[in-house]
């Protein structure tokens, strides 16, 4: 058998399904979502024509729709497998702020430690993050989509203008973690391939 096959499983395979289909729905949403915010631009700026998906505004509405039930069921399945299995505690607790910060000030200076599958406190942090801001992100879109059906929501998000507002820093949000979080990524080969194939490479 070879090095590689023996190699323990760091990713389990459910996990690698549920973030690569997140990876590619959260992508989707941002670039249709710029297309549809330059329809009626919430703030003195459009995003470049180029960098959105969908073309005009009705082929962005569906590429929109399609990619938010993808995003709505994978994140259900994954929060489902996450509390189920004791992959959330596991994973992402104890959460300390002191440790959070140290790691912080160690990714800034590129000394943190990493190894795949097992998060330092800064990641812990930015993993959960993005997920609230995903979960901030579906019900401010629940809530600017459907305002009368869904008016205790509306309501709840402090109405329509304040739900399109925290829709869009949601959307900015998870987009600045994205850039982080491929940088780092890319920087760290070993978990990237390791949330590929399951297996973290053997080190020589
Ligand atoms: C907005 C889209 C994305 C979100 C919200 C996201 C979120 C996450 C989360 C929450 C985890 C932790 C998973 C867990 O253990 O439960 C994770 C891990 C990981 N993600 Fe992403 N991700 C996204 C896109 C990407 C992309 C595009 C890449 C690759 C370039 C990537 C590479 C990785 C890697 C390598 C890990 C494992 C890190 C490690 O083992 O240290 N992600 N991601």
């Amino acid at each position: 058998m070879s090095d590689s096959a023996r190699a323990p499983t760091v990713q389990p395979l459910f996990l690698r399904i549920v973030h690569w289909i997140n990876a590619v729905a959260v992508i989707a949403m941002t670039l249709s979502g710029w297309r549809i915010y330059n329809a009626s631009p919430l703030y003195g700026f459009e995003f470049p024509a180029g960098l959105t998906l969908g073309g005009w505004l009705a082929g962005a509405l569906a590429w929109h729709f399609t990619a938010m039930w993808l995003l709505a069921i994978n994140l259900l399945a994954y929060l489902l497998y996450g509390l189920a299995t004791g992959h959330f505690r596991r994973r992402f607790l104890p959460l300390w702020p002191r440790e959070v910060l140290a790691d912080l000030c160690d990714v800034v200076i590129g000394r943190a430690i990493h190894a795949p599958g097992r998060y330092n406190a800064a990641q812990r942090a930015a993993y959960l993050l993005a997920v609230a801001a995903i979960i901030a992100a579906i019900l401010s879109g629940l809530a600017i989509w459907k305002p009368v059906q869904l008016q205790e929501l509306t309501a709840l998000m402090g109405g329509f203008e304040t739900a399109r507002r925290v829709h869009f820093f949601a959307m900015a949000a998870l987009f600045l973690f994205l850039l982080a979080h491929v940088a780092l990524a890319l920087a760290n080969k070993n978990s990237l391939v390791a949330m590929v194939t399951g297996k973290s490479e053997p080190t020589p």
